[in-house]
């Protein structure tokens, strides 16, 4: 294989991937050879940013081991959704350890088998009342509820569904496994998606829209308004995955539709509760009818063990204090205007993102690796985000703000991505 010498080696692996996934198995050993060289090769360069990881899990200083070379060295953590920091709140430990005791600790099986107990229904009635919706079904992870929702919803060959070009890997996934056409619409733009349901809407049973509130990767919000009105006069399902604005936006946490107004317009929403909600689990939310189909339909509800009580016992919590400490919010997004003000300022290219995920687009896959290694060796620990994930110029560094982060923790963050910046040229 033959690659340009501007191809840094992560832009290969990723390459690699993609090829075998369309060539199939039968260069599946090559494949996974080449992967593993180009990997070994990151090593020896030290850019291999699976190789560290935060050694006692999320904070906003955390110490970083490097696993290959036993290395271990403090940075501000960036990389994390735990936007409100509750993975450290005393109330939402105690709420862990108390469960233990209780409960036990694992769930033994999957929802419909008897792994199902009391907070696991507390926390479906919990989320849908906080959407406004009338019933919701708890998976165990927000991956698996986007996948089990998605594919049994939409299943069957009359159906098409119509997905935002950035919508999270769960939601590509589960439009697979539903079986349906599935067709991306430009991000963002209700011009391409009302011309797509034009185009389209005489060949199909059914319509599904599926969108995110908070887009992931570039931070920006979905124009929920006009697709909400496009309703008004077209025929179709509307999904929003509220993953990375439960517990952040609206009445107690209650997400961006329900801020915006429109939760009325979505027939089903979801969210994650590894992110604000300090745990893990997922909860797709709708009318009773819909929730009970999920529950009959859904192998990723039947045949997946359900979260463990611990778990459901911290999300119980978490959503408790978001609701009475109002404190975290408005920190995260005090947090989140400060830092996005200083590196503005700095001229740092940030896209159209306005949420706690902040981008900086840096559009060199060769200027972003040798940045990201610079970052770790001064104390930053942040994601890159790389092609084939993204195009060639649009590769970015996502940093998550949290209400965990202190303005000291800010303040030197951005005076490095200045120092940064300017060596290599993105800003003057
Ligand atoms: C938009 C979106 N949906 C779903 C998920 C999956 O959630 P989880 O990681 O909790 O399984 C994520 C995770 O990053 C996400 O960003």
């Amino acid at each position: 294989m033959d690659y340009n010498i501007e191809l840094t080696s992560s832009m290969q692996i990723g390459m690699l991937r993609q090829k075998l996934g369309s060539s199939g198995i039968i260069r599946l050993k090559d494949v996974a050879r080449h992967i593993d060289n180009l990997k070994d090769l990151q090593l020896q360069e030290d850019v291999w940013c699976y190789d560290r990881y935060p050694k006692q899990s999320s904070s906003a200083k955390v110490m970083i081991k490097s696993h290959h070379n036993n290395k271990e060295h403090e940075c501000v953590l960036w990389s994390v959704n735990h936007y409100l920091g509750l993975n450290r709140h005393p109330k939402v430990i105690k709420a862990a350890q108390d469960a233990i005791a209780v409960y036990g600790t694992g769930s033994g099986t999957s929802a419909m088998s008897g792994g199902f107990c009391e907070l696991h229904k507390k926390i479906e009635e919990k989320v849908a009342q906080l959407f406004h919706k009338e019933a919701g079904i708890i998976f165990p992870t927000g991956y698996t509820a986007n996948v089990g929702a998605i594919s049994s919803l939409c299943a069957g060959r009359n159906s098409l569904i119509l997905i935002d070009r950035e919508v999270h890997a769960s939601i590509l996934d589960g439009c697979k496994f539903s079986g349906a056409k599935y067709l991306p619409f430009k991000h963002n733009s209700v011009d391409d998606l009302r011309s797509k349901i034009n185009k389209y809407k005489e060949l199909y049973d059914q319509i599904f829209v599926i969108i995110e509130s908070v887009y992931s990767m570039s931070g920006d919000i979905a124009p929920l308004r006009e697709i909400a009105d496009l309703k008004q006069s077209n025929n179709f399902f509307l999904y929003v995955d509220e993953a990375h604005s439960f517990g952040i936006y609206g009445k107690n946490g209650g997400g961006l539709c329900l801020e915006m107004g429109i939760t009325d317009s979505v027939d089903m929403l979801m969210t994650t509760l590894s992110k604000a909600a300090a745990s893990v689990g997922g909860v797709v939310a709708g009318n009773k009818e819909l929730c009970s189909l999920i529950q009959v339909s859904a192998n990723a509800y039947i045949f997946q063990c359900c979260v463990t009580p611990s778990s459901a016992a911290t999300v119980i919590e978490a959503l408790d204090i978001i609701e009475k400490e109002p404190i975290h919010r408005e920190t995260l997004h005090d947090n989140n205007r400060y830092f996005r003000e200083k590196l503005l300022k700095l001229n740092f290219d940030l896209g159209e993102s306005i949420s706690p995920i902040v981008p900086i687009y840096i559009r060199s896959q060769t200027i972003m690796q040798n940045m990201e290694k610079e970052l770790y060796e001064r104390g930053i620990f942040s994601v890159s985000v790389t092609y084939p994930g993204v195009k060639f110029n649009e590769v970015r560094f996502r940093f998550i703000v949290s209400a965990a982060h202190t303005r000291q923790h800010i303040d030197y963050t951005c005076e490095v991505l200045s120092e940064l910046g300017k060596k290599y040229g993105l800003i003057e």
